[in-house]
């Protein structure tokens, strides 16, 4: 295939460029990550948006099936033959308006993308598709990463399907266990080392560049191309209309990045008017960028970001010793390697970012499950940084948000059922502390196995068996769910 994608350096100030088939994590001049570029005025670019629905009519294909592939106009780095797909991205903008009235927003106007939904169970499908095909191009067979759980995971799952060796790199207990089960499931080397998700970033790019082995992590400009089409899919949830606010997590800031990129290359196709605005909620306990942008007032400033101001916050994390710490564990990231591109992605989308308490997260979980949606503590700062955002003015109540629900509820059981009974199942040696459960705990009731206690419990009368039996909806006594109206 004749490409029209080279990589390019992402400090403007360098700028180098590479050839697509290089193998590289980071600007061999300068150090910096890179970007994938296109040189769109010599490759057949979709005139509107709205062309990408044809595509549907051919889903047996499975290119044209993917929720990633079938916008591969707007990721064209390599020959159809190469891509490694297995169903990635079919993935839907859910209306949420219930849980947004719970929020006191207009009607209508809360979405939440489910990318729950995707094979391995989170939004990293959507990047490792592309930069497996990638890896295949150049014809790496040992793919690494470290990864907090989600990335290893679904390393692990496109290793095994497509023939790789998978490496993955993990800290001590740092882990959820639904996502370490994937990766020893999907027969993953596995290798636990001292220390957090910054540390085995740090060392597996090392061992990476040493020995030759393909880096899966975000700093690999690929993995971006992939997560881009979230933002498309949401466009097609809205019949391409844009929405007025994306909200994302942020951890180590690969798909804040990724959004912004999107949007910067519709705007510079044509392909939409303007771009929605982006807001970054990171967990207090992991709050790097929050930092960097609402106290150290760091911004892409034209592509030359002051560095100075980050390097100076690493230092005195060294200096202090500092961990991050977070129940969002997913995001539990003090050294975010796409910081510089999360700026950039800001810039283009006008972007705010947020931080919330664990409290603020579990309790927002708690809230979308209630209304049906499962998601795991990282995706619930989403939602948390809404109630912040709208209690604080920054996001009106009847604009339109799509809150990016990244990785499925089952990933993470164990904080679930913490907050539900008090109960930590993770190590169940350790003699639990007091007991404590969320507000909208929605504990187990112990019962006895006969029939007067099962409706006491039930909260109905002891002759109710005599009468006819009732049918329709029981509010059960543990349903606390407080409506408010506004
Ligand atoms: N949500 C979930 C569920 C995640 O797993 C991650 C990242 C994020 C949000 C943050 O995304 O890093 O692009 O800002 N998980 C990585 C991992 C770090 O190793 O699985 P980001």
């Amino acid at each position: 295939m004749k490409t029209i994608a080279y990589q390019k350096c992402a400090n403007a100030a360098c700028g180098s460029t590479y050839e697509v088939t290089q193998t590289l994590t980071s600007c061999v001049k300068c150090g910096e990550l890179l970007d994938i570029r296109y040189d769109w005025s010599k490759g057949e670019v979709p005139r509107t948006l709205k062309s990408f629905e044809e595509r549907w009519q051919r889903r047996r294909f499975p290119l044209d099936h993917s929720g990633v592939w079938r916008f591969r106009d707007l990721l064209p780095f390599a020959a159809d033959a190469m891509v490694c797909t297995i169903g990635e991205g079919q993935t839907f903008l859910q209306n949420a308006t219930c849980l947004g009235r719970q929020l006191g927003m207009w009607p209508g106007q809360l979405y939440l993308q489910y990318e729950g939904m995707n094979p391995s169970g989170s939004f990293k499908d959507n990047g490792m598709t592309a930069a497996f095909t990638h890896a295949r191009l150049v014809g790496a067979r040992r793919v690494a990463c470290a990864s907090t759980g989600n990335t290893s995971a679904s390393l692990a799952l496109y290793a095994a399907q497509n023939g790789f060796q998978g490496i993955v790199f993990i800290g001590t207990g740092k882990i959820a266990f639904g996502k370490l089960s994937q990766a020893l499931d999907y027969g993953a080397l596995t290798l636990q080392i001292e220390g957090d998700f910054d540390a085995c970033l740090r060392r597996v790019r090392d061992v990476s560049q040493q020995l030759g082995l393909y880096l899966m992590n975000s700093v690999n400009p690929f993995r971006l191309e992939g997560q881009k089409t979230i933002m498309y899919r949401i466009l097609e949830g809205l019949n391409w209309e844009v929405p007025d606010w994306i909200i994302v997590p942020g951890g180590n800031l690969g798909n804040c990045s990724a959004f912004g990129k999107a949007y910067e290359e519709l705007l510079e196709l044509g392909l939409v008017k303007r771009a929605p605005r982006l807001a970054i909620i990171n967990a207090h306990g992991a709050n790097t960028l929050h930092t960097a942008v609402n106290r150290l007032g760091m911004t892409w400033n034209g592509g030359h970001p002051d560095n100075s101001k980050i390097q100076g916050l690493y230092a005195g994390m060294d200096e202090a010793n500092y961990h991050p710490h977070t129940v969002a564990s997913a995001i539990e990231i003090s050294r975010p390697v796409n910081l510089i591109k999360a700026l950039r992605a800001l810039d283009v989308m006008k972007g705010v970012v947020a931080e919330v308490t664990d409290e603020e997260i579990l309790e927002a979980k708690a809230l979308i499950g209630r209304y049906g949606f499962g998601c795991e503590p990282a995706s619930a700062a989403t939602v948390a940084g809404l109630q912040q955002l709208l209690k604080n003015g920054t996001i009106g109540r009847n604009e339109r948000v799509a809150c990016v629900l990244t990785g499925h509820g089952l990933k993470d059981p164990d904080a679930t059922v913490h907050y539900h009974t008090g109960i930590k199942t993770k190590d169940a040696k350790q003699p639990a502390a007091e007991p404590t459960w969320g507000s909208r705990a929605n504990k187990p009731i112990q019962v006895a196995d006969d029939m007067p206690s099962i409706l006491k419990a039930l909260g109905m009368a002891q002759d109710t068996l005599d009468k006819t039996v009732p049918t329709g909806y029981v509010e059960t006594p543990s349903a606390n769910l407080p409506f408010v109206e506004y």
